[in-house]
């Protein structure tokens, strides 16, 4: 039987940006737009257009760049906030106006000064009127886990009639329990007029540690679509984390029997291209994403891992994208280990610009021997800056770079195909694991052993090619 498709609605440009020290310029925007559009989430929300010109900007690039994802705009439920988000949505294939409006009464009494019934006049209108543009329209009561139930449900009800297509249910303020989002959200399928017409969404943040959760209990009470962000960043502790949501389904059908678009295999990159543009790292420990969510420092788990991955491993680092920890790049290393390297970095270039990192990589290579990720991604950021000529190039680099250092905790070696099930996946017996080949070599920040995999045939045009 099929399973029930989620929709990925990814965030990061909009409420993830909200987050402190991760604003990005419109290049950056795009940047991370098209990397979420190779992973496959299949809504963007681009931005707020009426915030600012940049973000308007960002919305109106992005809305003309990608044609497969939805694009969204976000507005206040108001006129002026609706029509600047049509505006920039104008070259979009398929575009999204996103219409929010609180209606806590905590959010009505102190910060709109409306009474319900404003509220919900107001709600309507804005829907209304974002529906004589779009028609596609997203609608938000802002602050719905604090809300009145019967009064949620009654705007939500107003929101549907008036033309909305999906109904979002924020956990704003992080609040909600998982049993009880999962509740509202069966809750609001049982008493909503129209509501088996339109798309039901999570939107959860972090404040409790809860938004992946709460939006996994939403799903299996009906949503359809989650909201995420990559790395879950966002407003204070951030929001339900993109990766996590996704790998949760992933590796757990039997409790989440559900399917995503999204490439899996890219999750690192986009992690790492987030990570890059913001300068705000990915704390080491954070699931699927974080440096140490594959590494395996103690004996007794290095030991189980040696015998056995399935004894300390739920999935593997290369279904999400994590290098491939025996390709360590050196003197030694051709282009194509080093196409690769960038490409799992969240970096494709052409092959002229290849060419410039590429003799950078061998004068840096032969100064250090182990170039590790961070220092490729120092190299990356000046080429692609262009702020070091190839005259001084070595010598910034000696200066910036520290030989590469010991060896960090042990990691297991790469299975050879990514695309893989781990066996942890698979039910019955012909899940049961096959001991796969593990290299407890000295690592570098992935754990890779010291044999470069670069084959003849690549080598040979790694030779050819521009030197
Ligand atoms: O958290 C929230 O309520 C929001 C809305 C604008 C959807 O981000
Ligand atoms: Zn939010």
């Amino acid at each position: 039987m099929d399973r029930p498709r989620i929709t990925i609605f990814d965030t990061t440009l909009r409420d993830g940006e909200q987050s402190p020290g991760c604003s990005m310029n419109v290049q950056e925007k795009l940047h991370l737009a098209q990397q979420l559009d190779r992973l496959g989430v299949d809504v963007i929300e681009a931005g707020f257009p009426i915030a600012s010109d940049g973000d308007f900007e960002a919305v109106q690039r992005i809305a003309a760049a990608l044609r497969r994802p939805i694009i969204a705009g976000l507005a206040r439920a108001c006129t002026g906030d609706v029509d600047r988000a049509w505006q920039a949505l104008q070259g979009a294939a398929h575009p999204r106006i996103h219409v929010f409006l609180a209606t806590s009464d905590i959010h009505l009494k102190y910060k709109l000064r409306i009474t319900r019934e404003q509220c919900l006049a107001q709600a309507r209108e804005a829907v209304r009127h974002a529906k004589s543009l779009c028609a596609d329209v997203e609608f938000s009561p802002e602050d719905a886990t604090r809300t009145d139930v019967p009064f949620l449900c009654q705007v939500v009800e107003a929101a549907i009639a008036a033309g909305a297509t999906t109904v979002n249910i924020p956990d704003t303020v992080g609040y909600s329990m998982p049993e009880e989002y999962g509740n509202l959200i069966r809750t609001l399928r049982e008493k909503v007029a129209g509501i088996d017409r339109v798309t039901i969404s999570t939107h959860c943040h972090n404040d409790l540690g809860l938004a992946v959760a709460n939006s996994l209990a939403g799903v299996q009470q009906g949503a359809r679509q989650v909201e995420c962000t990559i790395n879950g960043i966002g407003e204070r502790a951030g929001n339900a984390s993109l990766e996590e949501i996704v790998m949760a389904m992933r590796v757990r059908p039997d409790r989440y029997p559900y399917e995503t678009a999204v490439a899996a295999e890219h999750l690192f990159s986009s992690s790492q291209t987030l990570a890059e543009i913001t300068r705000v790292p990915v704390q080491p420990h954070k699931a699927i994403t974080g440096r140490n969510a594959f590494a395996h420092e103690a004996g007794i788990h290095q030991d189980g891992m040696l015998k056995n991955p399935l004894t300390y491993e739920i999935m593997t680092p290369q279904s999400v994208g994590v290098p491939d920890s025996r390709l360590v790049l050196g003197k030694h290393s051709g282009r194509h280990a080093l196409a690769l390297r960038c490409e799992q970095l969240g970096h494709q270039f052409e092959r002229r610009e290849l060419d410039e990192i590429y003799r950078k990589f061998v004068v840096l290579a032969d100064r250090i021997k182990k170039v590790q990720d961070s220092h490729l991604l120092e190299l990356i950021q000046d080429v692609v800056k262009g702020n070091v000529s190839h005259s001084d190039a070595a010598d910034n680099q000696s200066k910036k770079f520290p030989p590469a250092t010991a060896a960090l905790p042990f990691q297991r070696a790469a299975a050879a195909n990514a695309n893989e099930p781990h066996p942890a996946q698979v039910s019955g017996s012909a899940g049961q694991a096959q001991p796969r080949p593990v290299c407890p070599a000295p690592t570098n920040w992935f754990g890779g052993a010291s044999v470069p995999l670069a084959d003849h045939h690549s080598e040979q045009e790694d030779y050819l090619w521009g030197v």
